[in-house]
């Protein structure tokens, strides 16, 4: 087990760069350690295993590290905050740089950390798409990553949530970066009824990313589900597409291919738009469970 965890590690180094300190170590049966997975924020550990114990070489390996290391279990229900496994507890909230952009990680905020490592490349790739005077809608926009992402390259962003906790992290994100957050624009409340909204107003965008989670309620208690809703999600966003725009459609629900995920929203969408799929980043070794569609009208 050492030997395996010691070999994913080694694969992982290119990744590790001056600009570039958040990475997947381990990716679970894609390295041969099916349920183990381990992540480095800045040096700071995160093992997350789906079983409710840590093997002895596991645990090994990491105190041998000399790292401080946070476990977080999947297999609970309760969502709750990562625990101390090993090492001096850290200093929160703290950054880690991915790309050369600062994101504020908190290990004590609850389930997530602040940035899903999974969408690392479709950042960079917002980031190239975007330009100064493009106008980007980053939607379901958790901590705001995807609009820093294209802000750095001069695009005008705006960022919706139905969290107010979310939307001020993401300013802060925007403040790392020595972005005025002033600059920019932060939309409170569900993304169905904001996107009706910008419809009415007449306001387009260049690009649009679509992120959900795979199952949410509004606060009215209406209910969207990725299997059966993206498509309707995906047209209300073209109307509010500028001509020649992009969007980014993603989804990580398990039971549905790339190809029914690329037929739900082409099905919704006006004639003429192409769709192209992108990869998972390298560090994610195991079964491929993010779709990410790339729109183009
Ligand atoms: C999976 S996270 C999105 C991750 C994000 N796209 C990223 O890459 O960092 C889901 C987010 O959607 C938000 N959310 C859930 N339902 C929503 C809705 N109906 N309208 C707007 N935001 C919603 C949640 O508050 C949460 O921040």
């Amino acid at each position: 087990m050492r030997e395996l965890i010691d070999a994913a590690v080694a694969r992982r180094k290119p990744l590790l760069t001056h600009e570039n300190n958040l990475v997947r170590l381990v990716d679970g049966a894609g390295d041969g350690l099916p349920d183990l997975f381990l992540e480095s924020y800045a040096d700071r550990l995160l093992l997350s295993t789906t079983v409710p114990r840590v093997e002895p070489a596991v645990r090994g390996w990491l105190e041998r590290s000399g790292r401080t290391c946070y476990w977080k279990r999947l297999d609970q229900h309760q969502k709750e905050s990562p625990t101390l496994l090993c090492g001096e507890a850290v200093g929160e909230p703290f950054t880690v740089m991915e790309n050369s952009i600062r994101f504020e990680i908190s290990f004590q905020s609850g389930y997530s950390q602040g940035i899903f490592l999974d969408q690392r490349d479709n950042r960079a790739e917002v980031r190239r798409r975007s330009a100064a005077g493009t106008r980007i809608l980053n939607t379901f926009a958790y901590t705001g990553a995807f609009s820093v992402a294209a802000a750095m390259a001069g695009a005008e962003t705006t960022t919706l949530d139905l969290s107010q906790p979310y939307l001020d992290w993401a300013r802060r994100n925007f403040s790392l970066n020595g972005m005025d957050p002033a600059a920019h624009h932060f939309c409170k409340g569900d993304t169905f009824h904001w996107l009706r909204r910008f419809a009415k107003q007449g306001r387009r965008f260049d690009g649009i990313v679509l992120d959900p989670p795979t199952f949410s309620r509004d606060e009215k208690g209406r209910v969207f589900r990725v299997e059966e809703d993206f498509g309707e999600l995906a047209a209300l966003a073209a109307e509010v597409l500028a001509p020649g725009g992009w969007m980014l459609c993603c989804t990580n629900f398990r039971r549905m291919s790339p190809g029914a995920f690329e037929r739900q929203l082409l099905e919704r969408l006006p004639r003429g738009i192409q769709a192209s799929h992108a990869d998972m980043p390298a560090d994610f070794t195991d079964a491929p469970y993010l779709k990410s569609v790339w729109l183009q009208s």
